[in-house]
């Protein structure tokens, strides 16, 4: 088996505008909106660390400086904590705190599209394979989406996306894969096709926000032109290098949140505060009277 190149960057794209969830976002960038009592873009440089990735990209864009602070050391913060003698405090930023020089941040100036966002990082990612993590899809799964991909990215190279199950009667909400022979725990795709019309869709696997990609998908999302809804898109730019590159699906088996809704921002909330030691005694017991109490 060839010897892939490791993965080593990975790009977050949070310059969205994230119109469903305001009047909130009008101040606080949805990424930092809390599930429990970290921020979204928290679970995901954590799933990120956990595949091995060694060096964080953000492209953010207006009104998003507060999410390079949070990745930044808060020193008058630190300071009181110390003189306090909060120490499970401290320990616990320290803990979180990228690396130094292992955090970039650069700017998509308009919100053109996710295309648009993840080329805006080509230079900081430079021509080696990367993974992309849409910031608003959080997980929960023994093992993480982004290890298993990279796991399955060692016997297969090329690009990698996971997917997930989704309602068949959903599909066409999507971006859909075709299913091909099987490689390791996963398979090869034979197609994909963004938001298929209603009984069209080859199968019901959704691809869930996950992403390994080869740089030349950059050449391609240059001159890319817009697609749906106006926006220069990721999946459009991924149809194009499927005509010169190998795509094989990571078939991911936990649970996935998609915290740009508020449903899927309250489920998340409600699943990792459940699973949560300290906080489920307190919300079990009331969680049920009120679904109880429901008419
Ligand atoms: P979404 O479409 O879910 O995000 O994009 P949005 O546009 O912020 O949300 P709504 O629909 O207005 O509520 C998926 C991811 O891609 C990023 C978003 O920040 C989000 O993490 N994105 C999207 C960009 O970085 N730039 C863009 O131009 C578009």
């Amino acid at each position: 088996m060839a010897q892939q190149q490791k993965i080593r960057k990975a790009v977050f794209p949070v310059a969205g505008l994230g119109t469903r969830f305001l009047p909130a976002t009008k101040a606080v960038p949805k990424e930092m909106l809390t599930v429990v009592d970290k921020p979204v873009i928290q679970y995901v440089v954590d799933e990120a660390a956990e595949a091995g990735i060694e060096h964080f990209v953000f492209v953010t864009g207006r009104g998003k400086g507060v999410i390079e602070d949070y990745f930044d050391i808060q020193y008058e913060l630190e300071q009181m904590l110390r003189e306090r003698n909060k120490n499970a405090e401290l320990t616990l930023l320290a803990g979180l705190l990228p690396k130094a020089g292992t955090a970039s941040f650069t700017r998509q100036q308009v919100p053109l599209g996710l295309g648009h966002a993840v080329w805006c990082a080509r230079d900081i990612v430079g021509n080696e394979p990367f993974a992309v993590l849409l910031p608003d899809m959080i997980m929960s799964a023994d093992k993480g989406c982004l290890k298993g991909m990279v796991d399955l990215y060692a016997q297969t190279g090329g690009n990698v996306l996971a997917v997930q199950e989704c309602d068949p009667e959903q599909a066409h909400k999507y971006g859909i894969v075709g299913v091909g022979e099987a490689v390791g725990e996963g398979f090869k795709i034979t197609q994909m096709v963004e938001k298929p019309a209603k009984g069209t869709a080859p199968s019901n696997l959704y691809i869930n926000g996950r992403y390994i990609l080869q740089p030349e998908i950059f050449k391609i999302l240059e001159t890319q032109e817009r697609g749906a809804g106006n926006e220069i898109q990721l999946t459009d730019g991924m149809l194009a290098l499927a005509n010169s590159q190998e795509f094989a699906a990571y078939p991911f088996k936990g649970d996935t949140f998609d915290c740009g809704a508020k449903d899927g921002f309250i489920l998340a909330n409600l699943a990792f505060a459940l699973q949560r030691a300290d906080i489920r005694p307190a919300i079990e017991g009331p969680m049920k009277a009120l679904i109880a109490s429901l008419k």
